[in-house]
């Protein structure tokens, strides 16, 4: 049994800030990105990459669009060191990216990181403190004042070693980490320090970064300490305003959405919510958000299975099936009555129309998908699903009621198998009813000829193996080959064409019915229309059961119909010689 939560947790008491705006507003456009992948999300890997799996994800970054890379943790870790010095040493970074990397705000840290970056043509110090009273009081042991001198005193040092190296276009991050249990009036103070310290000016902004470094509230609390601070720290024109959202409470995505409402610039995250523990914000999310309100991110993953592949082979973590936009799953409908909505709304989609289609927020193609994934099936899908994945993988468009006659097959054999059945085993599936059943009728061949005013046709066919001959006279081939059947009716019948060109088949649908009410498709395919009519018949006669019964009786057992060398319409039947 739970304990009663109340006497263990306490939530951080909000902000006041009664008039707050980020309701009232939307996104119009994109922040300035910057991808921790390759620091934040390498530190929380149950193995960090190695130099080439660093290179190759700098790389994937690099090309989605990314121009702000925190690469490293340079004084941390000598790998991290050399890292950035290969960078810069093999002249890897392209020509718009900057590289960012972190250091705590210690002078022999401090000198390190900035040793690293020797020779870059732009870099972002990126230098941390944590400032909230549980960190100063149980981690630190310091006061409000030693830690904000701290802060200062980190990037006037910092602002005097990169004085010495004017070649490289220096630019200050500083990060309160745990910004949202720090109370706010000393965040601002912290953050109007180190910016009058760096020098910040509306050409040489500082960025002040406000990590929800553990996420303990709901996105709207973060969202007022956003906007609270937006509106309180001087020298706003100087500053670009940062966030990082960790998703403890699984909300970053949201959290990182209302910050930028609330008058944040730039967010820092990694795909796929890679970082540590439950992962910082997932940038392909939040981007792919943006996109699908019609705003361009400005990153791109029109290849999102080529991002997937590099970020899984280089961090060794796995993207979940129903990872948003990039999961095996997340446009794929199982259920009946979402794939009939998804089959409705693609038929209905005019080129160049605003995407609309039901239950799919977004269109597949955009991150380099095909809709074949879209419509999967199993024990719980319906006769559009079924009908869309035949017509989409073999051209073969089913009449309504036969839609729902197959799914009925489909759906007992799901139920007796399990599991999903593939766009090639529903063929099969629908093979074996409808175009080559295991039954006694078998087509052969036939001739028409021509009868007084009517049709004739013979008809060779197999009954349990044993060949036959029928003759049969009706208004047209077809009507002639239901006289030499017998037994049954056509309620209704269709045909189109499946394929093009040379590999154009036929392909005739027929809805038989006998004399007691019992109705049944049959199917025949055929390069000849009146010979996959016939095929047609014949199938639908194998699903009748009283009509193989009538078959089994009157025409074999009992001598049937004898044939008459003069046939009238009517039919007619003799064992082959
Ligand atoms: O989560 C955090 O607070 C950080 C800082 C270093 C920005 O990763
Ligand atoms: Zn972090």
């Amino acid at each position: 049994m739970l304990t009663d939560p109340s006497s263990k947790y306490r939530p951080f008491p909000p902000v006041a800030l009664a008039d707050r705006q980020w309701p009232n507003r939307t996104i119009t456009q994109a922040p300035i990105w910057m991808s921790t992948d390759l620091r934040d999300g390498n530190q929380a890997l149950f193995e960090p990459m190695n130099a080439e799996r660093k290179l190759r994800l700098f790389r994937t970054l690099c090309d989605i669009g990314f121009k702000e890379i925190e690469v490293a943790f340079p004084s941390a870790s000598q790998t991290d060191f050399d890292f950035v010095r290969r960078l810069i040493d093999e002249a890897l970074i392209p020509h718009d990216v900057t590289i960012e990397v972190l250091s705590h705000a210690r002078a022999p840290l401090l000198r390190r990181t900035v040793e690293a970056l020797q020779g870059a043509r732009s870099a972002i110090v990126h230098i941390v403190n944590a400032t909230s009273q549980p960190f100063r009081e149980l981690v630190l042991g310091m006061s409000r004042t030693e830690v904000l001198t701290m802060a200062v005193d980190a990037v006037r040092l910092v602002k005097q070693l990169t004085a010495d190296q004017p070649q490289t276009r220096w630019r200050l991050q500083y990060s309160l980490e745990t910004f949202t249990a720090t109370e706010p009036d000393f965040a601002v103070e912290v953050c109007d320090a180190v910016s009058a310290a760096w020098g910040a000016t509306p050409e040489n902004k500082i960025i002040l970064n406000l990590p929800s470094s553990v996420e303990t509230a709901t996105p709207n609390v973060y969202a007022d300490q956003i906007e609270w601070m937006h509106r309180h720290i001087a020298r706003r024109d100087s500053v670009i305003l940062s966030v990082h959202p960790h998703n403890d409470r699984g909300t970053a995505v949201a959290a990182a959405e209302l910050a930028l409402m609330a008058g944040a610039e730039r967010v820092e995250g990694c795909l796929f919510g890679n970082g540590e523990r439950t992962g910082n914000v997932d940038l392909v999310t939040l981007a792919l958000n943006l996109y699908t309100q019609g705003v361009a991110p400005g990153l791109d993953f029109s290849d999102i299975n080529a991002v997937v592949r590099d970020f899984e082979a280089c961090t060794g973590m796995a993207v979940p099936p129903r990872q948003p936009y990039a999961g095996e799953l997340v446009f794929t409908a199982f259920s009946g009555s979402h794939q009939d909505a998804i089959k409705k709304g693609f038929a209905a989609r005019q080129p160049g129309s605003v995407w609309n289609v039901p239950y799919l927020p977004f269109d597949p193609a955009d991150v380099g998908r095909g809709y074949d994934a879209v419509i999967r099936i199993n024990s719980q899908s319906g006769k559009g699903g079924i009908a869309h994945l035949l017509e989409s993988h073999y051209g073969v468009v089913l009449p309504r009621r036969l839609q729902i006659e197959f799914s009925g097959i489909v759906q007992q054999h799901s139920d007796r198998h399990g599991g999903e059945i593939g766009a090639e085993a529903l063929w099969q599936l629908f093979a074996q009813t409808y175009l080559h059943p295991a039954k006694p009728l078998r087509y052969l061949s036939h001739q028409l000829f021509e009868h007084t005013q009517d049709q004739g046709i013979q008809l060779q066919i197999k009954w349990n193996g044993e060949p036959y001959d029928l003759t049969g006279v009706g208004n047209g081939p077809i009507d002639a080959a239901v006289q030499a059947l017998g037994a049954v009716s056509v309620r209704s019948y269709e045909e189109r064409s499946t394929g093009s060109g040379g590999d154009a088949m036929a392909c005739a649908f027929v809805e038989l019915a006998t004399a007691n009410g019992q109705t049944a498709y049959g199917v025949g395919m055929d390069g000849n229309i009146v010979t996959a009519s016939i095929k047609a018949l014949i199938s639908g006669c194998n699903r009748l059961a009283n009509v193989t019964d009538f078959w089994q009786h009157h025409v074999i057992e009992s001598g049937g119909f004898i044939a008459d060398s003069t046939p009238t319409a009517g039919a007619a039947v003799n064992p082959t010689p």
